[in-house]
C-alpha cells in the first residue's frame, strides 16, 4: 500500500508536523552536518518528501535538485523551496542524469520504503561524483513513533509541554500514518536493515568508509558512505 504516490500524498497532509519534534529536526541537522562539503557544490535530495532537508541544504548553501514521485509532497516541497529543481522521479527506476552528476546525495527514511533498495543503492552510487558521499537515513525494525513523541517531551519546558498538548490531534494523525507503514503484512515488505546489514548493502553498492549511527532518538539508522575517489 505505501508503495503508492497517493498514500504518500495524503500523508503529505500531515507530514510537516514532524517539524515541532526535536528527533525529527534534529536527524535533518545531523545529515546536513554529515555532508561536511564545501558549499555550492550540488546535492541530490533523493526522495525529498515536503522538502524539509532540501530547505536545510539550501539554507547551508548548497545547491540542491529534489526528487520524489509523490505530487502532494512535491507540492510542499516546491512551494517550500523554490529555487530548488523539485521534480518527479521514481528511485526504482534509472535516474534521469548521466554518471557523476552530485557531489552528495541525501537520502532520509525513503530506503525502507522501496522495493528495491539495493538496487536503488547502486542508483545512487552511479549518480554521485567519485569521492562524493552518501548521507541516508532509514528507520529501525519496530519504529516506535511514540518514543519520538516521550523524547521530545521528555525535552520540553512547561510552555514547550504545552504547544505539544495543543499539537495532539496532529500528533495522532501522524502515528495513524506510521501504523499504517507498519502493519504486519506490510512489515515484510519493508527494508528493516541492522546496522551491519546496512553497512554491507552500502559496501557491495560500491561505497567504501561506511559508518552507521543511532539517530531519531534511537528511532533510526544514519549512515555516511562515500564513492571512492
Ligand atoms: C517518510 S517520507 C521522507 C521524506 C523526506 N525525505 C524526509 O525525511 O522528511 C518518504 C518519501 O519517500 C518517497 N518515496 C517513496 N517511494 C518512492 C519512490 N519509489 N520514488 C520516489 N520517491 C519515493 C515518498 O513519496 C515520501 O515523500
Amino acid at each position: 500500500m505505501i508503495n503508492n504516490t497517493e498514500f504518500w500524498s495524503l500523508y503529505a497532509t500531515v507530514y510537516d508536523t514532524l517539524l515541532s519534534l526535536r528527533p525529527y529536526t534534529g536527524m535533518l541537522d545531523e545529515m546536513v552536518a554529515g555532508l561536511g562539503g564545501p558549499r555550492g557544490e550540488w546535492v541530490l535530495d533523493a526522495g525529498c518528501g515536503s522538502g524539509n532537508l532540501t530547505r536545510r541544504l539550501l539554507d547551508e548553501g548548497y545547491r540542491v535538485e529534489a526528487v520524489d514521485y509523490s505530487h502532494g509532497m512535491l507540492k510542499r516541497a516546491s512551494l517550500k523551496c523554490p529555487e530548488a529543481g523539485c521534480r518527479p522521479a521514481n528511485l526504482d527506476r534509472a535516474l534521469a542524469c548521466p554518471d557523476a552528476t552530485y557531489s552528495a546525495v541525501t537520502c532520509s527514511n525513503v530506503l525502507y520504503s522501496l522495493p528495491n533498495p539495493k538496487t536503488t543503492a547502486k542508483e545512487l552510487f552511479r549518480v554521485l561524483k567519485p569521492g562524493g558521499v552518501l548521507v541516508l537515513s532509514n528507520p529501525i525494525r519496530g519504529f516506535n513513533m511514540g518514543q519520538i513523541l516521550s523524547h521530545h517531551w521528555g525535552q520540553q519546558d512547561v510552555p514547550g509541554k504545552l504547544r505539544m498538548l495543543l499539537r495532539v490531534p496532529g500528533y495522532l494523525l501522524l502515528a495513524a500514518f506510521n501504523l499504517l507503514i507498519l502493519r504486519k503484512d506490510q512489515m515484510k515488505n519493508l527494508y528493516y536493515p541492522d546496522p551491519l546489514e546496512l553497512e554491507q548493502m552500502l559496501q557491495d553498492s560500491g561505497f567504501e568508509e561506511v559508518v552507521v549511527r543511532s539517530t531519531y532518538a534511537g528511532q533510526g539508522w544514519l549512515a555516511l558512505a562515500h564513492k571512492p575517489a
